[in-house]
């Protein structure tokens, strides 16, 4: 069984944009410019804020973070976005999710350009995604992507077993897998909350990506010997064993299913730092302008 190291990886390929950064200096360039809106004090998206600002520092970008509180109107975050739509100095920006319930956050992803989407939400990139147009990628599914490349995991005519049908994950990756570059060429399900015999469509798959939010969903009984197991689960739960109060829980568990993989993540320290630095090479293609001019 291999782990795969998300946090070594993510470390290396910040190293790589720190280094491509230097070097669009160097040249006279301009420095990638990342912008976050942060609505209230989620807890979750607190943490997810705080390190998407750090890994810009890392990878020498300049970052915004742009803070209201709860009670912020629609109108007043509309506002702001059309603002950072037109900031010539911001290269991408994203609205961190969940927001509160009165506003609406298809109408805020609608109004963010979908030329500075970093986030790869906006209906105009998930669309490029799916018909295999250059596009952001939205950065877990990108993310695992790129674990599977860096560890040569072979993909071409495997059984591929999405569980989650989330717009954030479960479709772009089942949409990634199946198309026709490397890695990709899967023969992919999805599996959600209304499937029938998940069980067995799981014992089948050789590769299975867990992005459910189901707190160790994954027994042994349902992984087949020999299969390559990616968790995108990320529940915290309180617990007094740990400094921050909360403990991370994956979707897979993890101590029995290991024994049967050829390869699988940990969480924490698995997909979660690719997430970010997913986001921190889609912020290197906007401050280049290498998607979209
Ligand atoms: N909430 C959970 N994941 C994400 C993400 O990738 N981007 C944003 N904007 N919000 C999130």
């Amino acid at each position: 069984m291999t782990l795969i190291d998300g946090k070594a990886i993510a470390k290396q390929i910040k190293e790589e944009i720190a280094q491509e950064v230097n070097e669009i200096l160097a040249k006279g360039g301009k420095r990638p410019h990342l912008a976050a809106i942060l609505v209230g004090h989620d807890g979750g998206s607190e943490t997810y804020v705080a390190s998407k600002v750090k890994a810009c520092e890392e990878c020498g970008f300049k970052s915004s973070l742009i803070r209201y509180e709860n009670d912020v109107t629609e109108a007043e975050l509309l506002k702001k976005v059309e603002e950072l739509n037109l900031d010539a100095d911001v290269d991408g920006f994203i609205v961190q999710l969940p927001l509160p319930k009165h506003i609406s956050e298809q109408k805020v992803i609608e109004a963010i350009d979908y030329k500075k989407d970093v986030d790869g939400f906006h209906p105009i990139n998930v669309g490029r995604l799916s018909i295999g147009l250059p596009c952001y990628i939205s950065a877990t599914p990108n993310g695992i992507l790129e674990l599977l490349r860096r560890y040569k995991i072979e993909t071409e005519g495997k059984k591929c077993v999405v569980l989650g049908r989330s717009n954030i994950v479960g479709k772009p990756m089942a949409s990634l897998m199946m198309q026709k570059t490397y890695p990709g060429n899967a023969t992919v399900t999805i599996c959600h909350s209304h499937s029938k015999d998940i069980k067995e469509e799981c014992l089948s798959a050789d590769i299975i990506i867990a992005a459910l939010g189901q707190p160790h969903f994954l027994k042994k009984e349902m992984v087949k010997e020999g299969a390559v197991v990616i968790d995108v689960g990320t529940t915290r739960l309180p617990s007094d064993k740990t400094k921050s109060g909360f403990k991370l829980f994956g979707d897979v568990d993890f101590d029995e299913v290991a024994p049967k993989c050829s390869f699988i993540t940990p969480v924490p320290g698995g997909v979660g730092p690719m997430t970010i630095v997913s986001l921190m090479r889609n912020t290197l293609l906007a401050g280049k302008k290498e998607i979209y001019n």
